[in-house]
């Protein structure tokens, strides 16, 4: 299965994946929305395939996700993999990439979608934090549930110590779900993902 995965940054998840060597995965490219992204110069240095879509060189987005679509589908993606990639998609996009493209976002969804989630679930007096792997769909951090991971909050905690601890997980839920993907084994059932079923 090929596969395309957009970043934005450091790409770690990125490099989680990549390093996983999931059986019948190829990394088909990386794209990010910025030239300087740290994990395409990783990238490169593997020979994987890399492009840039610069949103900064678009007048909308619409204008921007029809040519990332464009860079996308030159790969012929079986599965879209967004790896901190921090930018919001059009409807059209999404629906574009429906039951074929995956999210990892640094929270319990459906709570705290959107930004610094770690420090507002301090805020909350959260006991607990972590993170989740969904599809995506047109509403932003939303989609049915392919997995999560909890970290327990301790009364020390700052939103840097709770990322870090959530980072880890990511680097071991991420490209779990991937893996389950490409398997076959993630069937979306009444806007729900079935979960395994139990030995
Ligand atoms: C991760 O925390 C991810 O959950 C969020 O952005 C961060 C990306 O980190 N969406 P990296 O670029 O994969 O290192």
């Amino acid at each position: 299965k090929n596969i395309v995965i957009l970043i934005s940054g450091r790409g770690s998840n990125m490099q989680a994946i990549v390093e996983a060597n999931i059986p019948a995965a190829h990394i088909a490219a990386v794209v990010s929305n910025r030239p300087d992204a740290a994990g395409l110069a990783w990238a490169a240095e593997r020979g994987i395939a890399t492009a840039v879509v610069d949103h900064k060189q678009f007048a909308s987005r619409e204008a921007f996700d029809a040519q990332l679509a464009q860079v996308i589908d030159g790969y012929q993606p079986d599965l879209v993999v967004l790896a901190g990639f921090m930018r919001i998609l059009t409807a059209d996009f999404t629906r574009r990439y429906e039951g074929r493209m995956l999210n990892i976002h640094p929270s319990l969804l459906p709570a705290f979608p959107g930004l610094h989630t770690h420090a507002r679930a301090l805020e909350m007096g959260c006991k607990v934090a972590g993170c989740t792997v969904h599809f995506v769909t047109a509403e932003l951090d939303h989609g049915p549930i392919v997995a999560q991971g909890v970290v327990t909050l301790q009364d020390n905690d700052t939103p840097d110590s709770v990322a870090g601890r959530v980072l880890q997980l990511e680097h071991q839920l991420y490209p779990d779900a991937v893996r389950r993907f490409v398997a076959g084994e993630l069937k979306i059932v009444d806007g729900k993902v079935a979960s395994p079923a139990q030995p």
